[in-house]
């Protein structure tokens, strides 16, 4: 059993080390020779198409919707198309506004989950055009869907998705460039600059692997709470949301993942004397809002940590209590990076308390019933 786990305890942890590999077999085959170029071989979604898209719609359940936020967030900034988000499970029940102009994506590791699955149908039943991002290719999403494009992160065994997330964010980040180029939002440059970044993302996940004592540390010390909040900002806190998701399925601690800027409309009064508060803050434009958000929990007696570049560990260190540095990247590229070491404090967090890490209670790695 430990040589199909490739020599690591549980099949989630050889799964967070194989995301490097994942996230460059994701993008084999789809920049061109020059990095100045996003391909797409055989995707059935002509320019033409692409230029007449009026709205998209990403439809998605648990950690696959979570990749979905940031992903459409990408898109949306990329391309500056509006785009919708819905879990899988409420889609069809809110008459959504669906014509042949919506692109309609949905996202799912197995391709075999149910509601994701009605949800396509549904789009297909009113003309959209579906593109499905799947880490299965004869799936039956993947079969259904007008477009697929593969996530390549091989098979995914343990219940609790790591490198499927990650590599679906990369697939959401070529397919926002290919969009791009298409409608000519982004210049030849500025897809040249983020591939670059891309392509330097396997190396800085390997890093941060590489030091994960202290994450470690951190998640034996939160193992003893019942409860605790991720908080960010922008694409910060779509990553608390997969963060805290993430840290509920495994270990069983209660947490929240909260907009930073919304605690104090009523979750402000849960921060009490030693509650863990981790906050994600890495998006510049918005930090310093973050940290004001930091002083109204620490005011309260939480003890924070933070997820941040090296740059502003010193100053935020004048606010938190700890603070993890990750590698730099662009803004829109660094829930790739900053969402390794909430995957990492999960399963440390999970292991101290001695939970069944790769199958935990009351759950199944695909969800084949409505
Ligand atoms: C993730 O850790 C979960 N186990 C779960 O949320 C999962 O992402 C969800 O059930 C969707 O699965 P899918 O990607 O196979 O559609």
């Amino acid at each position: 059993v430990t040589a199909e786990k490739g020599g690591y305890d549980h099949f989630m942890l050889k799964e967070i080390h194989e995301q490097p590999n994942a996230y460059r077999n994701t993008m084999l085959g789809r920049i061109d020779e020059s990095g100045r170029k996003v391909v797409f071989p055989g995707l059935n979604l002509s320019d033409e198409k692409i230029r007449s898209i009026n709205s998209i719609h990403v439809i998605a359940c648990g950690t696959a919707y979570h990749a979905g936020l940031v992903g459409g967030a990408a898109i949306e900034r990329l391309v500056r198309i509006p785009v919708s988000f819905d879990v899988a499970s409420e889609y069809r029940y809110r008459s959504p506004l669906i014509t042949p102009e919506t692109l309609v994506i949905v996202v799912s590791q197995s391709g075999e989950t149910a509601d994701t699955l009605a949800a396509l149908r549904e789009a297909h039943a009113n003309g959209a055009h579906v593109l499905a991002i799947t880490n299965v290719v004869g799936s039956s999403i993947a079969r259904d869907a007008d477009d697929v494009i593969a996530t390549l992160a091989g098979p995914e065994i343990a219940v609790a998705s790591t490198k499927a997330y990650t590599s679906q964010l990369i697939a959401f980040y070529l397919f926002a460039l290919y969009m791009a180029q298409a409608r000519g939002t982004q210049t030849e440059e500025e897809v040249a600059h983020i591939v670059a970044a891309m392509q330097a993302l396997p190396e800085q996940v390997e890093s941060m692997l590489e030091n994960s004592d202290a994450i470690k540390a951190y998640a034996e010390q939160i193992s003893t709470h019942e409860h605790l909040f991720f908080i960010g900002r922008g694409l910060d806190y779509a990553v608390a949301q997969e963060g805290s998701l993430k840290l509920k399925e495994i270990s069983y601690i209660h947490s929240e993942a909260y907009a930073a800027g919304e605690l104090k409309h009523g979750t402000l009064a849960l921060i009490e004397e030693g509650i863990p508060v981790i906050a994600l803050a890495t998006q510049e434009s918005v930090l310093e809002k973050t940290v004001s958000n930091i002083k109204e929990v620490k005011a309260r007696g939480a003890d924070v940590m933070a997820i941040t570049h090296e740059e502003h560990v010193a100053g935020l260190l004048k606010s938190v209590d700890q603070a993890f540095a990750i590698p730099k990247t662009l803004p829109l590229l660094t829930p790739a990076l900053s969402v390794v070491p909430l995957q990492l404090l999960a399963y440390y967090a999970s292991l101290a308390r001695g939970n069944d890490v790769d199958k935990p209670r009351n759950l199944a790695k695909s969800v084949t019933v409505e």
